[in-house]
């Protein structure tokens, strides 16, 4: 059955990448005062961008951690709706452990949301068509957060909008196509795996998930909305659903080792007599993400890049590359997107549906040191262009700040991104493996990594993989509907007290 999506209270970030806005700019704030923290969500709300209406020279997004809803007067009861994953927070107890986050990622040295830093209560999201617009934007709204006394943890700048991330491979290319979308309507059928059409409900509260159900979203007895600010539970059940229209947002500072990624590259495929083999650099990096550079699948063109099939995602793994004699059973994106290989029926619609409740809609952007010179050394002989071309160079010292602000969207922290983390990327043993991380972006256990190239007659093994990309700061926000914030805003002063019933959960 259609889904008809609420687009107008749906925050537009779940619809649209922005494109057509190439500069962002990511506010993170804190807010000692509870007044501040309305005062400043006021402001905010008429500059929402939702997904039904965009046209302008630039969008908004705002999304708030567990504390600044407790911040804005969201009463324990109601907090204790949403996911036990959001309330902890991304370094609550054991989730560093879980995520990775050990080593030089520990958060007790990230530089926004660890454990020394100071707590953070939202993220501001502004997108526009020019370096201009963005500015005069931020301009207005670091004033307005000065003069309401709310504290910027950090201001989190990104590159102009590219193709390529800083390792120099072609990015945003495999997103999940929502149901209930303008552009779900023109998807493959069901059965193709890149163009599949995945249930809205994974990643809009309030919609049927690819379980067909409602996933656990906080709901409120309808006596905390007397000015019936909220939609109605869909189910039925006259509870407010100040879920609906919502989701997780989950943000992670990435920082990449852009030298370190490519001198292991080279040092690995040096030739016998300790020359530098160009083609195979980029061969074996290629073999840790997937992808070419220039975005081509590997399960599609194994021995050589072809730009001609830089965006092409319509593929499976089992039929054409069972054994990962082309696209690595660990690659990156094999693992970040296994498509039709999980059991018990790989191959099949089955496994594709299995599949379904575990992608991720993301909506990262790089940053980092832009518009430098290219070089004539470098990665950039490897066939890439962008970032990596203009990253690469001695006098870029690693830990310079060049990575990917991660973000994406989900329905659940823990059946999607949590599940995708751990059980995939950060798993040894995934698909048969045993020792393995994922080779571009995993975490490293003590006695370092390896990374496993299927090939006949025998397997090549890289050992000791250094660990590429480590995490500098991160959170757990939430995303609301239009009319959540709406409710937010309005929230009686006295909301914090007990007055409040308590909140119906499922
Ligand atoms: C700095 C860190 C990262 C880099 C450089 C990176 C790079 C890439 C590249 C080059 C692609 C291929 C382009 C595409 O298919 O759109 C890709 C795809 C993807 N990545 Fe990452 N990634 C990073 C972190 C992550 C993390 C932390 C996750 C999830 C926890 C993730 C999930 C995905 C997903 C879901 C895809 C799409 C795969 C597919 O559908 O085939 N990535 N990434």
């Amino acid at each position: 059955m259609a889904i008809k999506l609420d687009l107008d209270d749906i925050q537009g970030l779940i619809a649209r990448g922005y494109s057509g806005l190439p500069h962002a700019r990511f506010t993170i704030f804190t807010a000692q005062d509870p007044a501040a923290a309305r005062a400043l969500l006021s402001w905010l709300l008429p500059r929402v961008t939702p997904a039904g209406r965009f046209t302008g020279d630039s969008a908004l997004h705002v999304a708030y951690t567990a504390a600044g809803l407790r911040r804005l007067g969201l009463p324990a009861s109601a907090l204790d709706g949403f996911t036990p994953q959001f309330r902890s927070g991304m370094t609550g107890p054991d989730r560093s452990r879980f995520l990775g986050d050990t080593g030089e990622s520990d958060p007790r040295s990230w530089d926004w949301g660890g454990l020394r830093e100071p707590p953070v209560d939202g993220l501001i999201l502004w997108y526009a068509t020019t370096a201009e617009v963005l500015d005069a934007r931020q301009a207005e709204l670091a004033a307005r957060l000065d003069a309401a006394g709310i504290r910027q943890v950090t201001v989190l700048d990104t590159l102009e909008l590219g193709n390529n991330e800083p390792f120099g491979f072609h990015d945003g290319i495999s997103q999940p196509v929502i149901g209930g979308l303008p552009k779900a309507k023109g998807a493959a059928a069901a059965g193709t795996p890149g163009g599949r059409v995945v249930p809205a409900g994974e990643f809009v509260l309030g919609y049927p998930n690819a379980y067909g159900q409602l996933t656990d979203r906080p709901l409120l007895p309808a006596a905390d909305d007397p000015r019936r600010l909220l939609p109605p539970d869909p189910a039925g059940s006259g509870a407010a659903d100040l879920g609906r229209n919502g989701c997780y947002l989950v943000m992670r500072q990435l920082e990449q080792d852009v030298d370190g990624f490519w001198r292991y590259a080279g040092q690995a495929t040096r030739r016998r007599d300790g020359s530098d083999d160009a083609d195979a650099r980029t061969r074996l990096a290629a073999k840790m993400v997937g992808r070419w550079p220039s975005g081509a699948p590997l399960v599609k063109t194994p021995d050589q890049d072809d730009p001609g099939l830089g965006n092409d995602n319509d593929f499976g793994y089992y039929h054409t590359d069972p054994l990962g004699l082309a696209c690595p059973l660990g690659a990156h994106i094999r693992r970040v997107n296994p498509r039709d290989s999980l059991d018990p029926q790989p191959g099949t619609g089955a496994s594709l549906a299995v599949n379904d409740g575990h992608r991720l809609l993301r909506r990262g952007r790089s940053y980092g040191p832009g518009n430098r010179a290219p070089t004539a050394a470098g990665p950039a002989e490897a066939g890439n262009n962008g970032h990596t071309e203009r990253l690469a160079r001695d006098d870029v010292a690693p830990g310079s700040g060049t990575g990917l602000h991660f973000i994406c969207l989900v329905a659940s922290l823990s059946r999607q991104f949590e599940f995708v983390q751990h059980t995939w990327m950060n798993n040894p043993t995934f698909h048969g493996l045993y020792d393995d991380t994922d080779p571009l972006t995993g975490s490293r256990h003590p006695r370092g990594a390896t990374f496993t190239v299927p090939a006949r007659p025998v397997r090549r093994r890289y050992h000791d993989l250094p660990r590429f990309v480590r995490t500098r700061g991160g959170a757990y926000f939430f995303l609301p509907g239009i009319s959540a914030l709406r409710y937010l805003d309005q929230l009686p002063a006295d909301a914090r007290s007990a007055s409040f019933s308590s909140s119906v959960t499922r």
